[in-house]
């Protein structure tokens, strides 16, 4: 959560991070701001989103060097006085922050003690007045400043004398981008793509110096390299492309996702999967235990069945903030599945595992996040930057590849014979299509919900994997539509749900292959003798379903990825439904696209 974007060189500086505030804004967008590298500093901050910061702001600066913020509010209100960045009260040391610093209050007392006046409510703004009581050029003090720090934080900070930004990281990610003739600072790399695709992954515990010709980072008190990669994808990847809005371009790209994801990662003739993971760490463990959170749990609930179908490898999926911790360490694998690789629950709940002696994996798609660097191996889901803060094509993705690490489980084990593992590597690499098919039904389901979106209640069911579908089909529409919706087995209705179930309360029926359709139908029964209209989503020959239904909507045979493609109905259903209501669907209220505290 929140936004972080820097830049040093000899341009205009305030253009350069309100372009990079407006891509950053789905990190947050309670209230946003910029400091210029003035004498004394210059701050614009506004409570809202970031257009009312350009309202706000002048068009143009003098300055040449700068930070900005995107804010997604932990400590202290949404308000301009909360918002980032914060300065010390003589304008000479500003900072913009992500993350929590937990020893905060204790701080700002001893800080209010020696009459230092603060200005607003967040835990941040102890850090500017540090700076100021500390000594020597900005990176000293910044250096000195962060031994007293306790919690999470990626840092920024501007000073009034040189123009540098200097910046610290813990827990909290950042990034480092080399231009020409500049330089930039990002909580993530859309921060400055636009400029530059070569970029350097900071380390915790890293400080880095960043004026418009040098990068230099020290950990320690060490000097450090860190590698420069380049990122493969480029501004157009993070832009609408004529879309309404990037949760729908990224529904609609998900054929193309797919595609990468599984590219190059099935030996149909040997019938193996293609991952870098090794053999050793796939067959060495009887057990796997899967810990995500919101969409990329439900992902976890896919997998850990294919695991146990595919691998015959005992497997349980946790929601990250609940877990305890692996049942028996050593013969555990611990695969955390984290889109943006950052959620701080994910990443607490896989060092846990790892300080109690399981071998770690990350299922992510972000190439140099936490995730990746902190687990003993990690399988990229190479879906493509996701802007929409409901994940859509990341959970194809993650659905997609952890089914390859299944086939690769399966293998390494001897649970699965050769032409299984071929049959199913030909399902995986028909995802992308069928999943096209799908989509172009799309004025279908844009019509299903035109008919039944206004009610206020919707539940969503299934059961095996259509369990997991119908719990991320739920979290799909309270998110973007704010209605109220809930996914439960399609067998539990009829122990307490039911009572719920009315004529007012539309429910969605996932009944592919891989879900027991036969069971389900008979809660479709349930539900229908109740006076619920039922939207089914059905395999392509399925009749049974399709009778009782009052939609139906077919997905083309898939074996065990047909609730997938069950989900890109459901993923559809919750965009109109959002639309019609006129909802800000990529930035729904209260939430932010990565979590980043527990
Ligand atoms: C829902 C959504 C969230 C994330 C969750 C975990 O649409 O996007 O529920 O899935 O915050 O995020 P990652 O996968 O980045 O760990």
């Amino acid at each position: 959560m929140c936004g972080i974007v820097g830049y040093v060189g000899d341009d205009d500086a305030l253009p350069v991070i309100l372009d990079g505030l407006k891509r950053l804004e789905y990190r947050g967008y309670d209230s946003a701001g910029v400091c210029l590298r003035t004498d004394p500093l210059t701050v614009h901050k506004k409570a809202g989103e970031v257009d009312e910061l350009v309202e706000a702001a002048p068009e143009s600066s003098e300055a040449t060097c700068g930070v900005g913020h995107t804010r997604w509010s932990t400590h202290g209100e949404p308000t301009d006085e909360n918002a980032h960045p914060h300065a010390d009260e003589a304008r000479r040391y500003a900072v913009v922050h992500n993350g929590i610093i937990d020893n905060h209050a204790e701080l700002r007392d001893e800080l209010e003690d020696r009459g230092h006046v603060f200005e607003s409510d967040t835990d941040t703004e102890v850090v500017p007045h540090l700076l100021s009581e500390a000594e020597g050029e900005l990176v000293e003090r910044l250096g000195a400043v962060v031994e007293r720090l306790e919690g999470s934080y990626a840092l920024a900070c501007v000073s009034a004398d040189s123009d540098e930004v200097v910046v610290a990281r813990q827990d909290s990610p950042l990034v480092v981008g080399h231009g020409d003739d500049a330089n930039y600072v990002g909580s993530d790399v859309t921060a400055f793509v636009e400029h530059t695709r070569r970029v350097s992954y900071l380390h915790d515990g890293d400080i880095a110096r960043v004026t418009a010709d040098s990068i230099e980072v020290w950990n320690d008190g060490e000097s450090v390299d860190r590698a420069v990669e380049t990122v493969d994808w480029d501004v157009e990847a993070a832009e609408k492309g004529g879309y309404e809005h990037y949760m729908l371009k990224e529904i609609h790209e998900q054929p193309r996702a797919l595609r990468k994801t599984v590219s190059e990662r099935t030996d149909e003739v040997e019938g193996e999967a293609l991952l870098d993971v090794s053999d050793e760490v796939l067959a060495e463990h009887d057990r796997v235990e899967f810990v995500a959170c919101g969409t990329s749990y439900h992902a976890a609930l896919y997998a850990r069945r294919l695991f146990e179908e595919y691998a015959d490898i005992s497997a349980t999926a946790e929601y990250a903030s609940e877990y305890d911790g692996p049942h028996a360490p050593e013969e555990t694998l611990v695969v955390a599945v984290t889109q943006s690789g950052e959620t701080a629950d994910t990443l607490s709940a896989t060092r846990r595992a790892a300080r109690e002696g399981a071998t770690t994996v990350a299922v992510t798609n972000t190439v140099g996040s936490t995730a990746a660097r902190e687990t003993d191996e990690t399988v990229y889901i190479r879906a493509g930057p996701e802007i929409g803060v409901a994940a859509t094509k990341t959970f194809a993705s993650q659905v997609v590849t952890l089914a390859l690490v299944a086939v690769a489980a399966g293998r390494a084990r001897d649970a699965l014979p050769a032409s299984e593992a071929s049959s199913v590597l030909a399902d995986l690499r028909d995802v992308p299509g069928a999943v096209q098919r799908v989509l172009d039904n799309e004025d279908r389901v844009a019509e299903t919900a035109e008919e039944y979106g206004w009610d206020d209640a919707f539940f969503y069911v299934g059961r095996r994997l259509g369990y997991p579908v119908a719990l991320e089909g739920a979290l799909k529409l309270k998110e973007i539509s704010y209605d109220h919706a809930e996914g439960f087995p399609a067998g539990e209705l009829k122990h307490g749900p039911l009572a719920l179930v009315t004529p007012d309360t539309p429910v969605l029926a996932v009944m592919t292959d891989g879900t027991r359709p036969r069971e389900t139908l008979n809660n479709v029964k349930e539900v229908e003798s109740r006076g619920a209209p039922v939207v089914a989503v059905t395999s392509s020959d399925a009749d049974e379903g399709a009778r009782l239904a009052d939609t139906v909507f077919r997905v083309p045979s898939l074996g065990d990825m047909e609730p997938l493609l069950a989900n890109v109905y459901l993923q559809m259903f919750a965009y109109h439904v959002a639309r019609l209501k006129d909802r800000p669907i990529d930035k729904p209220r209260n939430l932010a696209k990565s979590v980043t505290v527990e």
